[in-house]
Order: structure tokens, then sequence, then C-alpha cells
């Protein structure tokens, strides 16, 4: 993808729903060792829940979502600045007040977010990495898995979304591998009713094409 014209300025226009990692330090363990925790009373005023989609890429998900649960906190995270200021910007023209955006690789994410913070986290359509050398980077791989059972809350719970079928029995292995309950596994999302379901990027593409949606929700 080209880099987005004006996207410095485009960033720090956003700079009220925005937070961009720090990204001097290149070792990503020492960098999650850190503490820089985002200040979510005053970014949210009010302290609802912190529901949080990792890979947010263009956000139609998580802007959407932010606009239907008002009750909500949403933090969408993406690593891609050239991808994540779509999000941004029409999170800021639709006027969104429970939408932040954290421009930062899922690595680093105790950095930013505190421990048992989160009561939900959403994997929508994760890049499922099929060749074998790139297993550790797949964000279902068991070191991600660590990191959000230290994000969520007891009882808190991962609300993930794919079309890869190979990729999603991947995730479940590696859901059980980590200990956590699998709450509900769906094989086909269109012949199930999910009231609620809100359509992402990706998803719209992969419906158009006919391909299948699985869908599993886990508690950490
Ligand atoms: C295939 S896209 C899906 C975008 C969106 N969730 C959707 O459903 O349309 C996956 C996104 O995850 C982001 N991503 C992949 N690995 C990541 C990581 N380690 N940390 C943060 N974002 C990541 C990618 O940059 C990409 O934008």
């Amino acid at each position: 993808m080209h880099k987005k014209s004006h996207l410095e300025e485009r960033l720090a226009a956003c700079g009220g729903i925005l937070t961009v990692a720090d990204l001097g330090e290149k070792n990503m363990k020492l960098a999650a060792q850190r503490r820089d925790l985002l200040p979510l009373g005053e970014i949210f005023g009010s302290p609802r829940p912190v529901h949080l989609e990792i890979g947010c890429g263009k956000g139609g998900f998580v802007n959407k979502m932010a606009a239907l649960h008002p009750d909500v906190n949403f933090i969408a995270v993406e690593k891609i600045s050239n991808v994540m200021i779509e999000a941004c910007e029409s999170a800021l023209a639709s006027g969104l007040q429970n939408v932040h955006f954290l421009i930062c690789a899922a690595e680093v994410l105790p950095r930013y977010i505190g421990e048992g913070s989160v009561s939900r986290i959403y994997l929508n359509f994760s890049n499922p990495l099929p060749k074998q050398g790139f297993a550790k980077q797949r964000l279902t791989n068991p070191r991600f898995l660590k990191i959000y059972k230290y994000l969520l809350a007891e009882g808190g719970e991962i609300w993930q979304k794919t079309d890869d079928e190979a990729f999603f029995d991947y995730s479940l292995e590696s859901y059980a591998q980590e200990g956590m309950n699998i709450l509900s596994v769906c094989r086909d999302l269109a012949s199930h009713n999910f009231e609620g379901n809100v359509i992402t990027e990706h998803e719209a593409k992969f419906m158009a094409q006919g391909k299948k949606i699985f869908r599993a929700v886990v508690r950490a």
C-alpha cells in the first residue's frame, strides 16, 4: 500500500482520539515490560466496560460498534498507521466519544493497557499466516493469548471471526492449550441467526465471494 499523502499531519489532527505507541524500543519484549498506561478516565470520562479490537484495519467494525453501544468504551488497535488513519478520521467525522485508537503492535499492549482492564477482545479476520514459519505472528498464537489473559478482567471473553478454516482450527487448539474455555463455535455464521453481528470490511468482501465465516467465543 502506498503511503497516504500528508499522513503525519492527518494523524496529528486526530490527536484527541489517537495514541501512537513509542516505536523507539525495537525489542518488543523490552517494550512490553515498560508501563505507559493510557489514562482511560481522562480519555473516556465515564467508567464503562472496555472492549478492545486488535487489528482494526480501517475501523468499519469498531466505529459501527461504538455508535451502536454508547454504554461501552472501545479501544481499537492497529499496527499500520497508513490503514488506521481512515478509522480515526471516520470516528472524528461521526463525533464518536466512546472510541480511542492506538497505533501499536499487539505484542506491546501491556505497556499501554492495564492488567484486567478489558472485558472483551475482538479478533476480526486476523491475518491467518498459513506458513508454519509465521505461526508465532498469528494473533491467536499462545504467546498472544497470554497477553490477552493479562489484559482481560475475570470472566472476560475473546470474540473471534475469520473466513479461514485452518486458522480457525489452529485458534481453537491454541485456546484449549492455554486452558481457555471455548463457549461457542460456529462454522457458518450465515446459517445462524447471530443478532447484532456487525460486519467488518473483510467480512463483507468474503461474504460477497460466498465464503463461510467462522466464529468463536472464548472465556480467558
Ligand atoms: C486482514 S486485516 C483485518 C482488518 C479488519 N479487522 C477487518 O475485519 O476488516 C488484519 C489487520 O490486523 C493488523 N495486524 C496484524 N498483526 C498485528 C499485530 N501484531 N498488532 C496489531 N495489528 C496487527 C494488520 O495490520 C491488518 O490491518
